[in-house]
């Protein structure tokens, strides 16, 4: 949430606008995208150009002026105040001579205002982040480092920041507390960001910051000066960079939300890959070292924010059924505001994360952790906060997910659920039968059905450009497909902001079936294969006696259900538990083309960011 990237080196010119904007802002602008500004080292001065809207504004704004170095940038998620230029960072000094720019939220911000207006600051911005200008100004004297300290001792809350001195030209410095910072070392150049993909076109190589961490980034340093906030010296770890380059471009396509659709099949098969032995078992190295406690485990947990906490529904279901253990999932921000949760003993949790970095998830774990829960982790980027603040776990693979809507990320963390609920399953001794044989045999099986489905996407997409004129979406699912529903509708509306609600197939006749007319479309989930099915078709026909138009996502062959809806999108027939990760690819497709369709960045949708870093 809130893109930090920061440079110092020998460019100048084209080359330093250009890297400023396409690459080194550009690359973390999925982190939000409601404004953005650099702030440079500028003769004598400092200087600020700030833009509201996408990066390209700042672009536009910065023109053919020429900017300096080192530079300090941001592209904001808006917390306080609107989206405008004044609330853009850098934020400033009162004297201009200190700029800042900040990811996370400073909770004192209001009463440190206060004080700061008593003492004659002037405050130019509705912002949380000004406070820190106006603070680090009054304590500089003499180090910048000390006055950074010194400003952050006052502060609650959380914070990734980049600071830029008018007196210490050739200098960034930046501190972390929950809010990830890393230092790109280059050849001859230093980089600043809160993703390491911001900078990864230049170099492999870099520093990540712990919490509580304060370092002077500055050239021909020997090595970069870390400090902890008790101004302990930090030794240096210098880390590679796992990322490829061909991994944050967006390739043969024009969005990252096509190309990350239609890498499903090999995302899936990466998450797959070495973990179902050649006999037919569940092999997780991740999780090997904790038997006993997984053994213990008498009560599941799973917590998660967005299309996360939808994989953690379908998990839900794949514990208690497959691996025999009550279960439940909790939305992350629902479980932190409890006032008193009571988990039986013997809980053991699972946070679910694509970005590892989501706030709510953390606090939830957060929680979980006073109450001693043990937490494992089901991330797909490496090595962030949730993933190391878990015991262990278990990697999604999924590769580096641009797009703002979550899709291979979503279908990977249910593949690895999948594989964990099998894998409790053998652990508790249960006996592992024909049906745990289909399982993992047909799961093998899903990249292959998956791209099935998506070699048939101009079928998809035939059937839905003819739906981009309604306003309004029912998705319906039942039992392990009532997730698939939500996540269908939360697609739908994050891409193409029309209203779609998710909601259970037989539930829909107690209250949202008053909304259904012939300008009401409803998507259902009606696999021929489910015991359920004939139940289903008494829906549709509930909807359909009401002049509801349906388009039905069904079984390959499937006469019945064709000859009672509007539309079908007919997908391969597999086992129930496996529904979830065939039956989400044509949702995705459909949101996707009807979100094109309208016009929509569907790589950037409007008010949403990929990594939420606040609570
Ligand atoms: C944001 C994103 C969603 C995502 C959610 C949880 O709201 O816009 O797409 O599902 O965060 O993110 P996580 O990285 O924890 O899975």
């Amino acid at each position: 949430m809130c893109g930090i990237a920061g440079y110092i080196g020998p460019r100048t010119g084209k080359d330093l606008r250009d890297l400023l904007i396409d690459e080194l802002l550009g690359r973390v602008e999925y982190r939000g995208y409601d404004s953005a500004g650099v702030a440079f080292v500028d003769g004598a001065n400092l200087s600020v150009v700030r833009a509201a809207g996408k990066v390209k504004e700042l672009g536009g704004a910065i023109g053919d002026r020429e900017i300096g170095t080192p530079f300090i940038a941001h592209t904001r998620w808006a917390t306080h105040g609107p989206a405008n230029e004044a609330n853009a960072h850098p934020q400033t000094s009162c004297r201009g001579h200190v700029a800042v720019v900040h990811n996370g939220v400073i909770d004192n911000w209001k009463a440190l205002r206060k004080a700061l207006e008593r003492r004659n600051h002037v405050f130019r911005s509705e912002t949380d982040t000004e406070v820190l200008a106006h603070l680090i100004g009054e304590y500089l004297n003499g180090d910048p480092l000390e006055a950074v300290r010194s400003a952050l001792s006052e502060v609650e809350g959380t914070f990734g920041i980049a600071v830029l001195f008018q007196d210490y030209p050739d200098l960034i410095v930046v501190a972390r507390r929950g809010s990830s910072i890393s230092i790109g070392l280059g050849d001859g150049e230093l980089f600043v960001a809160s993703d390491p993909r911001s900078f990864r076109s230049f170099t492999d190589r870099h520093v990540v910051l712990e919490d509580d961490q304060i370092a002077v980034v500055k050239l021909g340093q020997e090595e970069l000066l870390i400090q902890d906030i008790d101004q302990v010296p930090v030794s240096v770890k210098v880390e590679q960079i796992e990322l490829t380059v061909d991994e944050i471009e967006k390739g043969n396509h024009d969005t990252y939300m096509g190309k990350e659709i239609c890498q499903q099949p090999d995302s899936l098969a990466q998450t797959l890959g070495g973990r179902i032995t050649a006999d037919g078992r569940v092999k997780l190295g991740g999780l090997e070292d904790h038997l006993d406690a997984l053994r213990l485990a008498q009560y599941i947990i799973l917590t998660a924010a967005g299309t996360s906490f939808y994989a953690s529904m379908v998990g839900e279901i794949l514990f208690q059924e497959v691996s025999g253990l009550p279960a439940r999932a909790m939305n992350a921000s629902e479980l932190a505001g409890q006032k008193h949760p009571v988990f039986p003993e013997q809980t053991l949790a699972w946070a679910l994360s694509q970005s590892g970095v989501t706030t709510d998830t953390l606090c939830a774990m957060k929680i979980l952790a006073e109450m001693q829960i043990p937490t494992f982790g089901i991330c797909n980027a490496v090595g962030q906060d949730i993933a190391r603040t878990t015991q262990a776990g278990v990697y999604c693979r999924a590769g580096v997910e641009t797009g703002v809507a979550s899709t291979k990320a979503f279908t990977s963390q249910v593949a690895v659920l999948q594989l964990v609920s099998l894998y409790l399953r053998q652990l508790r001794g249960l006996p592992w039968d024909e049906g745990c044989q289909r399982h993992l045999s047909g799961l093998q099986a899903v990249p292959e059905i998956v791209r099935r489905i998506i070699d048939q996407r101009e079928v998809i997409q035939h059937i839905a450009e003819p739906y981009r004129f309604a306003t309004d979406f029912y998705f319906l699912g039942r039992g392990i497909l009532y997730p698939v529903a939500m996540e269908g509708a939360l697609k739908l509306k994050e891409v193409s902001y029309v209203h779609a609600e998710g909601y259970s197939m037989a539930g829909m006749k107690h209250g949202p079936i008053a909304l259904i007319e012939p300008r009401f479309p409803t998507i259902v989930l009606v696999p021929k294969n489910d015991e359920n099915y004939a139940h289903n078709l008494t829906n549709v026909q509930e909807i359909r006696a009401r002049g509801g138009p349906v388009i039905a996502i069904a079984t390959e062959g499937d006469e019945e259900i064709a000859d009672l809806v509007d539309d079908v999108i007919f997908v391969p027939k597999v086992m129930y538990y496996l529904m979830p990760l065939v039956y989400v690819i044509p949702l995705q497709l459909f949101a996707y083309y009807i979100a094109k369709k309208l016009g929509r960045n569907v790589d950037q949708p409007r008010h949403l960011a990929k990594a939420v870093t606040v609570g």
